[in-house]
Parts: C-alpha cells; sequence; structure tokens
C-alpha cells in the first residue's frame, strides 16, 4: 500500500505540470484572437467597401495628419480608446493634430456604415 502513494503524488505533480506547460500553447491563438473579437460583430466586407469610396483618400496615405490605415504604430494608442469611442468621433468628427471630417465628409453614411468602416480600418491596423 505504502508505494501507491508516492505514485499517486508523482501522478498529480505530472498532471500540475503538464496543465501548466499547456498554458502558453493555449494563449496563442487567443492572442490573435484578441484583436479580432474587437471588429467581431461588424460587417467588415461592408466597411471595406465604405472605407475605400469614403476614407482611404485621406487615411491610406495619412493625408493631413490622419493615421495611416496598416500602421500600427500609429493606431495602437487610439485603438485603445476602444471602439465606441472611435467610432463616435468617427461620427462626430474632431480636430486634433489634423482635423477628422465627420462622417468622413460623408454625410449620407449611416452610423452603421461608419462602425464598420472604422471596424475595417482597426482589424487592419491592430498590431499583428
Ligand atoms: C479629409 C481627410 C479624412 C477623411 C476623408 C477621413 N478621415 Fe479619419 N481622420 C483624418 C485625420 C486628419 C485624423 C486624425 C485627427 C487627429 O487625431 O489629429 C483622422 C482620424 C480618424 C480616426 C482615429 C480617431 C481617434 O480617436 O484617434 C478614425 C477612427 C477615423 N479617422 C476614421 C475615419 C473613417 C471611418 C473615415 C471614412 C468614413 C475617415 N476617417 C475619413 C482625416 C480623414
Amino acid at each position: 500500500m505504502k508505494k501507491i502513494l508516492p505514485v499517486a503524488a508523482l501522478c498529480s505533480i505530472f498532471f500540475i505540470g503538464c496543465g501548466g506547460a499547456q498554458e502558453p500553447a493555449a494563449e496563442a491563438p487567443a492572442e490573435g484572437g484578441a484583436a479580432n473579437e474587437l471588429v467581431s460583430g461588424y460587417d467588415l466586407a461592408n466597411g471595406k467597401e465604405i472605407y475605400e469610396a469614403n476614407c482611404a483618400s485621406c487615411h491610406a496615405e495619412g493625408v493631413l495628419s490622419s493615421p495611416k490605415t496598416g500602421d500600427a504604430s500609429a493606431w495602437s494608442a487610439r485603438i485603445e480608446q476602444g471602439m465606441d469611442t472611435l467610432i463616435k468621433k468617427s461620427i462626430e468628427g474632431y480636430v486634433a493634430e489634423g482635423s477628422m471630417p465627420a462622417r468622413g465628409g460623408n454625410d449620407a453614411l449611416t452610423d452603421d456604415e461608419v462602425a464598420n468602416s472604422v471596424a475595417y480600418m482597426v482589424d487592419e491596423s491592430v498590431a499583428k
């Protein structure tokens, strides 16, 4: 009987060790998914269309001090504000270093269309 105990103890140590060793592997996909989680629920295909027609004129090349789409360093602090803030500022427009026109200058865009185009830009610009 006495020999069984150490074996049981070793087993549980092994299992704990094993569970711990698996954690980093499990975290990697979760981190990759975090960026996409940010924009889950938005219509990125619609966002791309709206972006190309209304936002790319400035954001594709970073015209007028706009954050360039795909430039993770220009976007990381902005993305930290959260999607709601980014979308609100895009709908209302705001002036900081440069001037971001309300709805990218196209009043015909709906709130959802602006939100989708913001989501598309964030998805393109998040550090990967
Ligand atoms: C006339 C040029 C122009 C157009 C067109 C334009 N933007 Fe911008 N945008 C800017 C500038 C300039 C800034 C940066 C303002 C600053 O922070 O100094 C900006 C900033 C932003 C930001 C970052 C907001 C923040 O809080 O940091 C988002 C998001 C954004 N624009 C979304 C859009 C979307 C979506 C469209 C199209 C519907 C669009 N922009 C069209 C010029 C433009």
